[in-house]
């Protein structure tokens, strides 16, 4: 399933994201926000527990999302804020991260770094901002696949519907939450209108 967001205030922070003036700090806090959209949509229906709370009159029992059992993983480095801003809503959750490099000449994305957690019977919200061709989305979910975990939820920013197509009918067990969905790939594989290069935005580089 793939579930797009489409309100004013999404499209408006959108929009700044795709300004080249919005600088760096400027641009990590707008996916921060974004990203806080898209979890909230995807927890929409996630099961509550109860938690025994020490309050002001006493012991009582409160519901709450378990949230040792939500595992972030980010695609470094351009999913970062992302993974911040998903830690700030739930503190208590794990976090794991995976560093693919895109070969310019290829377009295909190289493996280099796993520090993933024990992902067993734990709900993974994997974070990237950008969908381009979704090969390293791909490659992302098949390798948490492997580790046994039972549900994937998929967080982003902007995508291309090429690159949610092949995520989509590769993996349909994925639930892909995203901000919006734009027009096209161009040759270099960058995603039309688009922002660029989300992790050159993020950290003032190029
Ligand atoms: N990665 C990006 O950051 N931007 C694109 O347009 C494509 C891949």
């Amino acid at each position: 399933m793939i579930y797009e967001l489409s309100n004013p205030l999404t499209n408006t922070l959108i929009t700044h994201l795709r300004d080249k003036n919005t600088q760096a700090q400027q641009f990590r806090h707008t996916i921060a926000e974004l990203t806080k959209q898209l979890t909230y949509e995807a927890l929409k229906d996630f099961p509550l527990i109860q938690k025994n709370i020490a309050t002001w009159h006493g012991n009582k029992k409160f519901e709450t999302i378990k949230e040792e059992d939500i595992v972030v993983v980010t695609v470094l480095r351009a999913g970062l804020p992302m993974l911040d801003s998903v830690m700030e809503l739930l503190p208590n959750c794990v976090a794991g991260f995976l560093a693919m490099k895109r070969d310019e000449n290829t377009h295909k994305s190289v493996l280099y770094y796993d520090r993933l957690p024990k992902c067993k019977n734990k709900t993974i919200l994997l974070v990237d901002p950008m969908v381009a061709t979704g090969g390293s989305m791909c490659d992302a979910i098949e390798l948490i696949k492997s580790k046994g975990v039972s549900k994937i939820i998929s967080l982003n920013i902007i995508g291309s519907p090429e690159g949610l197509k092949k995520l989509s009918s590769k993996h349909p067990d994925v639930d892909i939450y995203i901000a919006q969905i734009d027009e096209k790939l161009d040759i270099n594989k960058y995603i039309i209108p688009g922002l660029g290069d989300a992790g050159d935005r993020s950290y003032n580089t190029q």
